[in-house]
């Protein structure tokens, strides 16, 4: 949560510091979007400039108040913690002395205490923050050591809770300070510039060149050169890498919103996922492994653990993996996982699902699943976070950059990766034979293009979306790996829409949730195929039926050609025929495209629904 982006370049005659940072929290803004804010380091000291509400509001302010030319600054975009979400508690804060200007991502526990220290020496607060009494301790630190490096490790020290840091100094135009503890920061290299963001996706626009930070370090970005220091000063070199999205995959590309642009980005993102997977002998690989196979054959339970849309994508994982390599799997939300003493040891695969890589509820339990021994495999969108880097092995979901608040590419991505990992492990242990898996592939690799044809068929759920504005309940219902794609559709529709939603097991609909269904009650229905064992399709044909004969309007998803489903659909959307275990990838299209629609057609924003951000960084 906060967006964060830094900034020194040599070019001060153009002003550019404004320019990158302004554009670098453009592409932040999924962060948070309460205020923001920015600080430059100018001629005449440090300027500063904040705005309650979205970006827009502090770019319609710079234009009618334009700032200075500058070589440094820093910008924040705000989901607010401690504090209303108000021009005053926006972020920049400034030291007493007016020199310092602080940005800060996270939560400081011990404010409290500090700020009763700064008071009690004479410091008059102006704001409710707790980066405030960050901006003060480092006014007096700097004073006692003399540069800003410095003083942030001697504050940075003294701090507890989670933070990210930017910081800039009035006599000091070309340079950048930064730190983290359980917060995100990377950093971006230029020639004759540098970045600081909270991920790549703040300087993606200017350079690919990028280093992880480490946990507890300070950098120091100059024009020319970056140094990373720990907490007590010693030097530290970090690791460099690649980015491998483009600036354009962060713009919306002549779609109206980032959301739609991302479902449509959605054949790729699962593309991409399947691409390079394989050795030169054709045995599937994982991107990282930092852990003995050995460990992975002796596995004999396996937790996901995510929140939000990952761990719906972690409820598909479930049925393909236990199906596939005979492991018990269970599926839990990070935040509960960590705080109800789960049963875990050196036997446990824990497979930690996240878009952004720094969810704090979901590290936290990484955290705390390693203590207890187990083995963590991160399934993970972004190159450079934290969740990967503290993991065992890692498999990256190519979606490329997901910047709508609510997630679409990045669930497909998490899916088709979780299936990856089953098919990993199979070969692994044995349990299926290379030809059984390679046919799995290949079913896969047929998935875009369905996916695609989903996209383009889209029309009449858009219209039937756009009849249904006024609609105050929707109900989905959906059986095996149908659950959770119910789930997710009902998830999408309260993002965006703000419409009570609700996604069911249908086989529990007679044990309470049918007391819900009266005349007209919208109910989607995703439909197993017809082809699929255990009689499934006739079990929930029938659910449609229990509802229907109580007044349900019924919207149902069902494979082509399934013509048993169309006496009893109000309205029927099918998708193309693909084997049980894969069909949430064609069977959750329809429903964020219905999402989307809805929550267009009620003028609501679907890239930045309210209260909501997208990088959950603090538990
Ligand atoms: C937030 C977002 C969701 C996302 C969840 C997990 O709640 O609004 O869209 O699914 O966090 O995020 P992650 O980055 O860990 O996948």
């Amino acid at each position: 949560m906060c967006g964060i982006v830094g900034y020194v370049g040599a070019q001060q005659a153009n002003g550019r510091a404004l320019d990158v940072v302004m554009g670098g929290l453009a592409r932040l803004e999924y962060r948070g979007y309460d205020s923001a804010g920015v600080a430059l380091v100018t001629d005449d000291g440090l300027a500063t400039a904040k705005k309650a509400g979205k970006l827009v509001n502090l770019t319609e302010q710079l234009e009618a108040h334009p700032m200075p030319p500058a070589t440094a600054g820093i910008g924040h975009t705000r989901w607010a913690t401690h504090g209303a979400p108000n021009d005053v508690n926006a972020h920049p804060h400034v030291s007493a002395d007016g020199r310092i200007a602080v940005i800060h991502n996270g939560i400081i526990e011990n404010f409290a205490t500090l700020r009763a220290e700064l008071e009690a020496a004479g410091t008059r607060m102006t704001s409710e923050t707790d980066t405030e009494v960050v901006a003060h301790l480092l006014g007096g630190a700097f004073e006692e050591v003399g540069d800003l490096t410095g003083a942030m490790r001697s504050v940075a020290k003294r701090l507890h809770g989670t933070f990210t840091l930017l910081a800039v100094h009035a006599d000091a135009p070309d340079v950048v300070v930064g730190t983290r503890h359980d917060s995100p920061l990377v950093v971006g290299l230029g020639e004759g510039e540098n970045f600081l963001g909270s991920d790549v996706a703040a300087f993606i626009a200017h350079t690919r060149e990028a280093m992880e930070l480490g946990q507890d370090q300070v950098v120091t970005i100059t024009p020319d050169d970056v140094s990373v220091v720990d907490f007590d000063g010693a030097h530290v070199e970090p690791r460099r890498f690649t980015v491998d999205w483009d600036a354009a995959a962060a713009e919306k590309g002549g779609f109206a919103s980032f959301m739609d642009k991302e479902i449509h980005d959605q054949p790729h993102a699962v593309a991409d996922t399947l691409l390079g997977r394989t050795d030169t002998s054709g045995r599937l690989v994982l991107d990282e492994v930092r852990v003995d196979e050995a460990v992975l054959r002796q596995i004999d339970k396996i937790i996901v653990i995510a929140c939000g849309t990952a761990a719906y994508a972690g409820q598909v994982a479930k049925y393909a993996i236990e199906h596939w390599c005979r492991i018990p799997v269970e599926v839990e939300l990070a935040h509960e996982f960590r705080y109800r003493d789960p049963v875990v040891n050196s036997k446990t695969l824990v497979v930690a699902v996240s878009q952004s890589g720094e969810t704090m509820d979901t590290l936290m339990a990484v955290r705390h699943a390693r203590e207890q021994g187990a083995t963590v495999l991160a399934i993970v969108n972004t190159h450079g976070s934290t969740i990967p880097r503290e993991s065992d092995a890692v498999l990256y979901t190519h979606a490329g950059p997901e910047v709508a608040v609510a997630s679409t590419k990045a669930f497909l991505a998490q899916i088709t990766a979780a299936y990856l990992l089953g098919l990993y492990l199979a070969q692994l242990r044995g349990t299926k034979f290379p030809d059984e898996i390679a046919q799995t592939l290949d079913e896969l690799r047929e998935l875009p293009e369905k996916i695609q044809a989903v996209i383009d068929g889209a029309g009449r759920v858009r219209e039937v979306a756009r009849s249904m504005a006024d609609a105050s309940s929707v109900l989905f219902l959906g059986r095996h790996v149908g659950y959770p794609v119910a789930m997710e559709g009902a998830l999408k529709l309260k993002e965006l829409a703000y419409i009570h939603a609700e996604g069911f097991a249908a086989g529990e609909l007679k044990h309470g949730p049918i007391a819900l269904i009266e005349e007209g009650q919208p109910v989607f229905i995703i439909v197993p195929s017809p082809r699929g064992r255990d009689s499934l399709h006739s079990k929930v044909i029938s659910n449609i039926q229990e509802i229907r004969a109580r007044g349900a309007r019924t919207l149902v998803i069902a494979e082509e050609g399934d013509t048993d489903v169309l006496p009893f659909a109000d309205e029927a959307f099918f998708v193309p025929r693909t084997p049980t275990l894969l069909a949430p990838l064609v069977a959750v299209v329809p429903l964020q495209i219905f999402a989307l629609e809805l929550a267009t057609a009620k003028g609501l924003d679907v890239d930045q629904p309210r209260n909501l951000a997208k990088s959950v960084t603090v538990e």
